[in-house]
């Protein structure tokens, strides 16, 4: 394998790994900006309930059935979902019923990154025990990052190369011509 090959190789490979590396709560965000940000703000009551919270409100299995077919959920009786149907002036909320597990759960990761905390800023030691520190978590995709990166200017420096290398052996056909 020449160092070109090699090159091409490990540019495509750090690419689709990039293309995979979305985190749970990007691809949940994705989602819910296309099906469910029409009725729905995590902060805000819009059409249907602020979803801030939601996973304390409500088990998992209970989100899945609700955003699958909220009517099926309603109908079978529960409490819950008829008190908040009838809260939300009957309207129904759409099926979405090739929503998997997965991406449904995705979801919730979006809400709960999304949910904006009450505790005001001015107050650092009123609730000492909620507070958590700043941190930036490393995560696997952090590093798929700085490698993309990596390998984009490596892709850089090399096309940089093979075309000064170019040059100067356009340069040397040029001269052996002249001196033909
Ligand atoms: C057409 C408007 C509409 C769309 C689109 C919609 N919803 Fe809803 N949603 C509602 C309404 C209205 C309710 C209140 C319950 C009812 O009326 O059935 C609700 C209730 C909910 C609840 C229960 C909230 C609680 O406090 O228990 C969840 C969870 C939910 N929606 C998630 C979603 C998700 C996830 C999507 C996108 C995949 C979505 N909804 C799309 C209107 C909508």
């Amino acid at each position: 394998m020449n160092i070109k090959k090699i090159f091409i190789s490990v540019f495509v490979l750090t690419l689709t790994l990039q293309l995979q590396a979305k985190t749970p709560e990007e691809e949940g965000k994705a989602i819910f900006q296309n099906r469910c940000a029409a009725c729905h703000n995590v902060n805000k009551v819009m059409t249907g309930p602020a979803l801030a919270g939601i996973s304390e409100r409500r088990s998992i299995d209970w989100i899945i059935k609700f955003v699958q077919s909220s009517q099926s959920v309603i109908k079978s009786g529960d409490e819950s979902a008829v008190k908040l149907f009838n809260q939300f002036n009957k309207i129904p909320m759409p099926d979405h019923p090739d929503l998997t597990e997965e991406n449904i759960k995705n979801i919730v990761a979006y809400i709960k990154s999304d949910t904006k905390t009450e505790e005001p800023a001015t107050a650092p030691f009123a609730k000492p025990g909620k507070k958590r520190p700043y941190y930036t978590p490393v995560k696997l995709t952090n590093y798929f990052f700085v490698i993309g990166y990596l390998a984009v200017v490596l892709a850089l420096i090399a096309t940089y190369y093979y075309a000064v290398q170019f040059k100067t052996f356009k340069k040397d056909v040029q001269h052996k011509n002249e001196s033909d």
